[in-house]
């Protein structure tokens, strides 16, 4: 099976271009790759309306399998008619979400996923606890906070993420897993140090409860994003892939065709 993997699309965010023109680039690279599932790592848009009706426009215009994951900007209160815990149920209820509800491929494969959170472990150790739940750093405010609206402390739900996560991966704990977070899980793939800023907001990039899942489980790839960083390498038999789009103004070249063939990662099972 021909599997594309791609992350943070932020299909609306670009200058010129609309959701449309995204969903005709990558379609057409679905054909022409020969891709027969498509996983999306998270960050769609900063609305959940658009989010979901991207998502269904892939898979009926593709004729293809799509699953994805829900990223940080997914969960914004951008529509201003719905809670963040709302929108999160409104995910889980989608067919092509994977929290929840791992996707069993065939009797070797199954494919796991959870947004995860990040719990502050990627920051500076000179951060004092009390100055990262600022979440302000600079005169920047790390967006989250006042974007969504979780009752809950992050490095709290960070490991209710890593739990939830377990609690699917047990279903499938006898097949090869393809995991897919939006938060970062590998050290890795946290913005290069030193760093003015990221010293500082790697703290809202990583997490290190999902370390004993790698140990315990048998992950051959984990699937990440959010760090609008593209790279893969691999560490004790485990593919890490982070294929982020990113925003325009990250990529190196004017043309999306460019940049979402860049992104787009494939491998075969
Ligand atoms: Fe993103």
């Amino acid at each position: 099976m021909n599997i594309g993997v791609i992350s943070d699309l932020h299909v609306d965010r670009h200058q010129t271009l609309k959701p449309n023109d995204y969903l005709t680039v990558l379609l057409n690279l679905i054909n022409e790759k020969n891709i027969e599932l498509l996983l999306i790592a998270g960050d769609i848009s900063n609305s959940y309306k658009l989010t979901a009706q991207f998502i269904n426009d892939i898979e009926r215009e593709s004729g293809k399998k799509v699953l994805f994951i829900p990223g940080n900007h997914d969960y914004w209160t951008t529509d201003n008619d719905a809670s963040s815990v709302e929108i999160l149920e409104f995910y889980m209820n989608m067919k092509q979400c994977l929290i929840g509800k791992p996707y069993v491929i065939n009797g070797d494969w199954a494919i796991v996923g959870n947004t995860g959170w990040y719990d502050y472990t990627y920051a500076d150790p000179k951060f004092s606890l009390e100055k990262i739940e600022k979440r302000k750093y600079y005169g920047a405010t790390w967006q989250d906070k006042v974007k969504i609206d979780w009752s809950i402390e992050d490095r709290k739900l960070s490991m209710i993420a890593a739990q939830q996560t377990i609690k699917d991966i047990e279903q499938v704990k006898d097949k090869k897993v393809i995991l897919m977070t939006h938060i970062v899980t590998h050290p890795k793939f946290a913005v290069p140090t030193p760093h003015r800023l990221f010293d500082y907001f790697n703290a809202f990039i990583g997490t290190s409860d999902f370390n004993r899942i790698y140990q315990n489980y048998n992950v051959q790839y984990s699937i990440m994003g959010h760090v609008h960083f593209r790279n893969a390498f691999n560490e004790q038999g485990v593919a890490y892939i982070c294929p982020c789009l990113g925003y325009q103004r990250e990529w190196r070249t004017a043309e999306i065709e460019n940049e979402m063939r860049h992104a787009l990662y494939q491998f075969a099972i």
